[in-house]
């Protein structure tokens, strides 16, 4: 099958979250499998021209009666022949950030943008005269490429093409003024007919959900979530509506990146029969962030974007966070290392400088991450919603056992500990609430200390989980297939 990725970003080229990871593990799981899948991504500033090969010629991206010359370049995903092709369009990717900078959280030509990507799509297949069967888009940024395949008129070559989208996270659905509608290239009268319109404003999202011949999430939990009000974001009417084209498949991990075994980015290497070594990790880790290195203390930790959807409130708002009381009532350490909103990392900060006991990097650092995973003994995740969530699954295979609270991919991943039996990889927590996350890092604690036995068996079990993106892969063609065939009947 020929299958096009079209997202806004992917490993190792750009990344802000979890979506670059999956869109190119999963490209390279599909290639296993024998199928030919490309990936076309913004060319974005930060992206060196130097590293890929330009196609050449310009190409012209006409969107409405406007017209935009763009180039493409050509580059692989790393150790393999999975073309991705970049979209270099200055005006609009020629500047720091994906989606927004400190000055301007959310550009406010992103429609625009990402438009541009969505059209260029197009072009760039019919450049290397190559028409997928499947495109298959990620999150609101390419949620127009399903719009402009069912209404085709524009591209008659893709009559046969199929077209899936993914919600990675249904908490960003692209709203904006209706006067940026032009942008989409599209009549006024799609404006309604492809649900575009929401309060008088445009939503890419909602226009993907209504026209991708198969919707998919990224966790079964979080398909059943979304259909209810809680944690719909208003799109749960829809998404019951369209619940039988919508299937929910589990992310997997990239394990040749994370894997206690090989890992090059830890002193240490290690396996569930050799988790003695996994102290050495511990050391190196309380050392490297100034903690007192001490193997009798369980070391808390958390990697995050630091928004909202985290639980960052619950954990570290000022006078009323749980970390306060856990750092200064609970013999552990904590360790955060990520950056997000302005007031949290503002907060962490200045908790860290009362607390001995935590330690903060605000930051982006893939090395420290994977020395975190491998050094610490729990993981913290108590998020308010979490599509799939991929660090409560490495925290399982490096045997840190992820403290998580029962929603989406979390409540699919990690199961609970049971102090009759000893069974269970994790300690999940209901309700999200400051005292609800103090009561279960209490009862880690307590496990830890008392029940070591306990600790070392769940351990062994977490590390024996099968992450491995071949059964999801599977399940994507699965989905792939019926994209196609609900394209032939229409
Ligand atoms: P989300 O996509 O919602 O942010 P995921 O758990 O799916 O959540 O993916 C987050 C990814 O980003 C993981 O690979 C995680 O290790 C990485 N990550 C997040 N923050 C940081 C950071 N500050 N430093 C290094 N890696 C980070
Ligand atoms: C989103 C979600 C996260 C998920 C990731 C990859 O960013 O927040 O839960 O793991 O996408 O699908």
């Amino acid at each position: 099958m020929r299958i096009l990725m079209i997202a806004s970003e992917a490993v190792p080229f750009a990344k802000t979250g979890g979506l670059a990871d999956v869109v190119s593990a999963l490209s390279y799981a599909l290639q296993k499998l024998g199928h030919d899948v490309r990936i076309v991504m913004p060319r974005y500033y930060k992206i060196d021209r130097k590293d890929l090969i330009p196609i050449p010629g310009a190409m012209g991206v006409t969107i409405g009666n406007q017209e935009y010359w763009t180039e493409v370049f050509e580059s692989a995903l790393p150790n393999s022949d999975i073309p991705v092709y970049f979209i270099d369009h200055e005006e609009s990717f020629g500047r720091d950030g994906l989606y927004g900078s400190m000055f301007e959280p959310d550009f406010s030509d992103n429609p625009k943008r990402f438009s541009i990507l969505c059209h260029a799509a197009f072009q760039v297949c019919r450049k290397q005269q190559w028409i997928p069967d499947v495109m298959h888009a990620h999150d609101w940024q390419t949620a127009l490429v399903s719009v402009l395949l069912k209404f085709h008129e524009q591209y008659p070559e893709f009559a046969q093409t199929a077209s899936v989208f993914t919600i990675h996270n249904i908490g960003y659905q692209g709203i904006y003024g209706k006067s940026h509608y032009p942008d989409t290239g599209l009549d006024w009268k799609y404006f309604y007919n492809a649900g575009f319109e929401d309060w008088d404003r445009i939503n890419f999202l909602k226009a993907g959900l209504l026209s991708a011949d198969q919707l998919t999430t990224v966790s079964p939990t979080y398909a059943e979530e979304i259909q209810r009000i809680e944690y719909g974001f208003r799109m749960h009417g829809i998404l019951c509506y369209r619940k039988d084209d919508l299937t929910g498949i589990l992310n997997g991990v990239d394990t040749n990146v994370w894997n206690p075994k090989t890992d090059k980015h830890i002193p240490e290497n290690y396996t569930s029969r050799s988790l003695r070594k996994k102290a050495e990790n511990k050391k190196a880790l309380q050392q490297k962030m100034g903690l007192p290195q001490n193997e009798n203390i369980p070391v808390f930790s958390m990697i995050s974007r630091l928004t909202d959807q985290k639980g960052i409130a619950e954990l570290f708002g000022p006078a009323y966070g749980a970390a306060f009381k856990l750092c200064t009532n609970l013999q552990l350490q904590m360790i955060v290392l990520g950056s997000g909103d302005r007031w949290c990392e503002d907060e962490l900060r200045a908790l860290s400088q009362r607390l001995p006991n935590l330690r903060v990097y605000i930051g982006y650092d893939e090395n420290l991450s994977h020395l975190i995973e491998a050094g610490s003994d729990f993981f913290l995740m108590p998020s308010r919603y979490e599509p799939c969530g991929l660090n409560q699954m490495y925290s399982l295979l490096y045997g840190t056992l992820p403290i998580v609270r029962n929603t989406g991919g979390l409540a699919d991943t990690v199961q609970n500990y049971d102090e009759q039996t000893g069974n269970g990889t994790g300690f999940v927590l209901d309700l999200l609430s400051p005292d609800s996350i103090y009561n279960t890092v209490d009862w880690a604690v307590n496990t830890w200390f008392k029940r070591h036995e306990h600790i070392e068996k769940m351990q062994k079990k977490a590390m024996s989980q099968d992450f491995t993106w071949d059964t999801s892969a599977k399940k994507y063609l699965e989905v792939y297939q019926k994209a196609v065939t609900a394209k032939q009947h229409r």
